[in-house]
């Protein structure tokens, strides 16, 4: 009989709406090598955990994470918290011998990466970064195309990340722009997964060159009163980070995070350039890859469209939905990630992205920081 994994899962907006729904979906539409309880959901705040608990699915709630991370109950803790937490919980999480996913970016510098992955390893647990990006079926099949060498030797990797949420100077201020709960803003945010996917993708960067820039410097604070004026607070993180880098492996590398695109929702923009072809994605069309192949006939050669949707294995991940044509979306993201998360926890293997990617990650994001400030190349 296959073994009950019981889960943790502590924050329960954003994040822990979109991993409540993978871990109630990913043994509905996949083939786990366990089954999975939604056993206990954290949040800080008493009603708001117990109403999120109803709606999505948890069997009990806390409002203290250390409840989750001692539980005797819990084999695997969840973490979609904000990142200033995420070290101190997942430490404690595997010193107790839980598994952990834990969402990007790891940390909230390179040292508390350190500690994280130095406490995963000294407790032999399973330790998994949430960049679901990786497991979008499109991408996924760009990986295998990496593999395959479809696009011969690489000369580039551009990236872009582009949001419009903080255009409005209005929009208050939140964690995300504080450096003591976000690490560095957008950069951290959203160049992560960039930079992720560039790691996954093509290869490791080598040295960046980087800018950081706050558009808005003051916003109006969350709690401000109604009535009389209102209280205003500093963003201390950067808005927009572009960076140039060099791979080791000689590719060269462009990428912009931004939430000054407007008209830009969530808008990933990644192409890749090698000497036999080129690969394309644009996430608001998550279901399509572009691939020029220079292979072809002179006179068709062209941005080929392919619409990942074919079952069967042919095409990673999407067979275990529907059939070919009909299209998935951002939360199958979540439920791919999950599903490879169990069986690796159940069989003790590891499973990208590790904490050591996280780790590497961060050290990528510190370069550029460091680089941005000193106003020169440094290397990762
Ligand atoms: N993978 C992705 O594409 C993606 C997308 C968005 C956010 N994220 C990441 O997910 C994490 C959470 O982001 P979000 O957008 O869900 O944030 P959010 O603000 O929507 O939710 C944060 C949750 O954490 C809870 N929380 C905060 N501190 C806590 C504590 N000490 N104990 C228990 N609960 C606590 C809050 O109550 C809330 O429920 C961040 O690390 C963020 O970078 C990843």
């Amino acid at each position: 009989m296959a073994k009950t994994l019981r889960v943790g899962l502590i924050g329960y907006r954003f994040m822990g709406r979109a991993h409540s729904n993978a871990w109630r979906q990913a043994p509905r539409f996949f083939h786990l090598k366990a089954n999975i309880e939604l056993h206990t959901l954290c949040g800080r705040n008493t009603a708001g955990v117990q109403s999120a608990r109803a709606q999505l699915g948890w069997q009990h709630t806390t409002t203290d994470w250390r409840e989750i991370v001692e539980s005797p109950l819990i084999d695997i803790v969840d973490i979609v918290t904000p990142t200033d937490a995420h070290a101190e919980i997942a430490i404690a999480a595997a010193k107790n011998g839980k598994h952990v996913l834990c969402e990007k970016p790891l940390a909230l510098d390179v040292k508390q990466a350190e500690a994280m992955l130095a406490a995963a390893h000294k407790a032999k647990i399973v330790h998994m970064v949430c960049h679901n990006y990786r497991r979008i079926p499109a991408i996924a099949l760009a990986k295998r195309m990496m593999g395959e060498g479809a696009l011969g030797r690489i000369f580039h990797y551009r990236a872009r990340y582009a949001q419009d949420w903080l255009v409005d100077p209005e929009f208050p201020l939140n964690w995300r722009m504080q450096k003591a709960t976000s690490g560095s803003g957008a950069h951290a945010d959203i160049n992560s997964h960039l930079i992720d996917l560039g790691r996954h993708l093509v290869g490791e960067f080598q040295e960046v060159c980087g800018l950081l820039h706050t558009f808005v410097p003051e916003r109006p604070l969350a709690e401000s009163p109604v009535k009389g004026p209102r209280k205003m607070g500093k963003v201390n993180v950067p808005d927009a980070a572009l960076f140039v880098g060099r791979m080791e492996n000689g590719v060269l590398a462009n990428l912009e995070a931004t939430r000054f695109a407007s008209g830009r929702k969530n808008h990933i923009e990644i192409e890749i350039n090698g000497s036999k072809g080129s690969l394309f994605f644009d996430f608001e069309d998550m279901n399509r890859l572009k691939f020029y192949n220079g292979d072809d006939l002179k006179d068709r050669r062209g941005f080929r469209d392919i619409l990942v949707t074919e079952r069967d294995g042919v095409q990673p991940y999407v067979g275990h939905w529907w059939p070919p044509g009909h299209l998935i979306g951002y939360e199958h993201t979540f439920v791919h990630t999950v599903a490879d998360f169990v069986n690796a926890c159940v069989e003790g293997k590891p499973v990208s992205p590790t904490f050591e990617d996280g780790l590497k990650n961060q050290r990528v994001l510190s370069a550029v920081e460091e680089s941005a400030q000193k106003g020169r190349w440094v290397k990762v």
